[in-house]
């Protein structure tokens, strides 16, 4: 004879087949644990047996009852990590790293800056940083600038408050207020009382001026300050350094003009010009591109040089007006706002 309930697992396996939700596996529990169940319908047998069998009939309920009840468990496990991985969304693996972002171009100052910066290291000068607040004496009076000129005016530059500390910038006296650089000449100060001659340093950085913005125009910009001290430099080695980089620059058939021009901490002085018939959309002929000269021995016993050991060279450009000139710019503010169409072009 077959035994009580014998085929209610297998019956129980096959129902429990693709019950997914939680109301789905309570109305097949029902079915056999309910009140019309099949399980509780054979459970009622056991008061119409007699009483020998009950025993018997009693422990194959049990037994049957922990199989049924075991398969029950196994499809709400099923059902619960269902549930639980519905809540946490599609499986992900956290260990993995996260999709690159596209990737944007160098500003294009930036790209601007590196390319000066390479025509000059291929001719052995290295890249110095100078501080963006600086003293009077870097700034002013350490480059033969005396305390009336128009540069030092309160119009033309932004300085600190007295009193003020700043930690990182080393002062020459107590009396030397500290100011927002007007250039990166200060650099070449820095330097010199730092190290020793021969030098040859190039030094990029930001600049600010009190001027109001307009297309020609930022209150804060760059510039790139060189300087070459050694033994009997000539302006013909300033000369042909310079030319050999607006060349590079420019492109071989970029010419040069150097007119006179005056700056405190050079002597000769000059303003460089270039012309380039691939630039020729530009305007004029020919365009001022930076300004130069030879060290004012001035300068060299400002920082104990001795001016009739060593002679050496200077120059300073800007590095908003190289890029304008070289992509067609006519607006310096397009270099400040962030708007990715134009950071886009320069990819
Ligand atoms: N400091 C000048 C400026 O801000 C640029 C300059 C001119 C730098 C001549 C030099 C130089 O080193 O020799 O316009």
């Amino acid at each position: 004879m077959a035994e009580p309930g014998e085929s209610l697992v297998t019956e129980a396996r096959a129902d429990l087949e693709g019950v997914e939700t939680r109301p789905r596996l309570e109305e097949t529990k029902a079915r056999y644990f309910g009140p019309k169940g099949a399980f509780t319908a054979l459970r009622k047998q056991i008061g119409s047996l007699p009483k020998e069998e009950k025993p018997a009939f009693g422990q194959r309920l049990n037994a049957l009852k922990a199989e049924l009840e075991a398969v029950f468990a196994e499809a709400e496990e099923a059902v619960r990590e269902r549930e639980f991985t519905e809540r946490l969304g599609p499986p992900e693996d956290p260990t993995l790293s996260s999709p690159d972002p596209p990737r944007g171009p160098l500003h294009p100052l930036t790209q601007t800056r590196e390319r000066i910066v390479s025509i000059f290291r291929r001719l052995g000068f290295s890249v110095v940083e100078g501080t963006d607040v600086e003293t009077a004496f870097h700034c002013f009076d350490a480059l033969n600038t005396p305390p009336d000129h128009p540069a030092r005016d309160l119009q033309d530059t932004y300085y600190l408050r007295s009193g003020s500390e700043v930690d990182n910038v080393r002062r020459e006296g107590s009396g030397d207020p500290y100011l927002l650089r007007t250039h990166t000449s200060s650099t070449q100060i820095r330097t010199m009382l730092a190290h020793s001659p021969p030098l040859r340093i190039l030094s990029p950085g930001r600049c600010f001026r009190r001027d109001t913005a307009d297309a020609t125009h930022s209150a804060n910009f760059h510039q790139i300050e060189g300087l070459l001290v050694d033994r009997q430099v000539s302006v013909r080695d300033l000369k042909a350094v310079l030319d050999h980089f607006v060349r590079e620059l420019l492109g071989p058939d970029a010419r040069t003009r150097f007119r006179p021009h005056f700056f405190p901490y050079t002597e000769p002085s000059f303003e460089v010009d270039f012309s380039s018939e691939h630039l020729g959309k530009v305007g004029a002929p020919w365009i001022e591109i930076m300004g130069c000269g030879m060290v004012d021995p001035a300068v060299f016993e400002a920082v104990g040089y001795d001016p009739a050991e060593v002679s050496g060279f200077a120059f300073g450009l800007g590095i908003e007006r190289i890029a304008m000139y070289l992509h067609g710019i006519d607006d310096i503010r397009l270099f400040y706002q962030n708007d990715e169409r134009f950071l886009r072009q320069f990819a």
